[in-house]
């Protein structure tokens, strides 16, 4: 469910024929907020952030590693800009304050920000409080880092990772990797994950019953 519709929206350029804004989506309690830079356009077609091939990964990595409650995934830019050309910085500054209200709405502990331009704005953010400018380091100087900043009066980790996109497979280990810790730190299941427990009350099931 969306936190914050934005289907009305007609604040920039990038609204055109064919072009559907799509919202976040995901638990409006999530510990973790995943942010991408922009619908591609299979979200375009759908209205649902990361369904496409950078999705289908991602995805399969948040299912694996995190209970759903934990999760709420959404787009720095809600609308599919030309060609994938990404979106210029006035774009970027007006549909800001739509996710802005979805970081205050669902408050998560931990923001991850997929990709530099994401971090970029909401790590070292000129509105924001932060204590690192990130803007000049590379990637792989700051993926997986925990930095600390004050979006509109509330405290968030912000944790930069490389983009799902399948141009960043030779960082699919990486990303794995960095999705597993987080949710080992913040996820419910603290270490485990909601597979891996039923598995091992099946195995638990089973031993009680060979007992019996
Ligand atoms: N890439 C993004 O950054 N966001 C999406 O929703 C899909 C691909």
């Amino acid at each position: 469910m969306p936190v914050i519709e934005c289907k009305d929206c007609k604040e920039c350029m990038l609204r055109r024929d064919g072009i559907c804004p799509v919202p976040g989506e995901g638990d409006l309690d999530a510990n973790v907020m995943f942010v991408g830079r922009d619908p591609g356009e299979t979200e375009n077609r759908f209205g649902r952030p990361f369904v496409g091939a950078s999705g289908k990964f991602l995805r399969e990595e948040i299912e694996l590693n995190f209970a759903k409650k934990d999760i709420f995934i959404t787009n720095m830019v809600k609308c599919h800009t030309m060609n994938n050309m990404g979106p210029l910085e006035d774009q970027i500054l007006s549909c800001f304050k739509i996710l802005e209200s979805e970081i205050t709405s669902v408050l998560p502990n931990v923001i991850v920000a997929l990709g530099k331009t994401v971090s970029d704005y909401l790590i070292s953010n000129p509105n924001y409080i932060y204590n690192v400018d990130i803007r000049k380091k590379q990637m792989f100087d700051i993926n997986g880092k925990e930095f600390e900043v004050n979006i509109l009066g509330y405290d968030f980790i912000v944790i930069p990772m490389y983009h799902p996109s399948p141009r960043n497979f030779d960082k699919y280990e990486l990303i794995r990797n960095g999705i597993r810790e987080i949710s080992e730190t913040y996820g419910t299941n603290a270490g485990t994950n909601e597979k891996e427990i039923e598995r091992n009350e099946e195995i638990e099931e089973e031993g009680k019953n060979s007992m019996e």
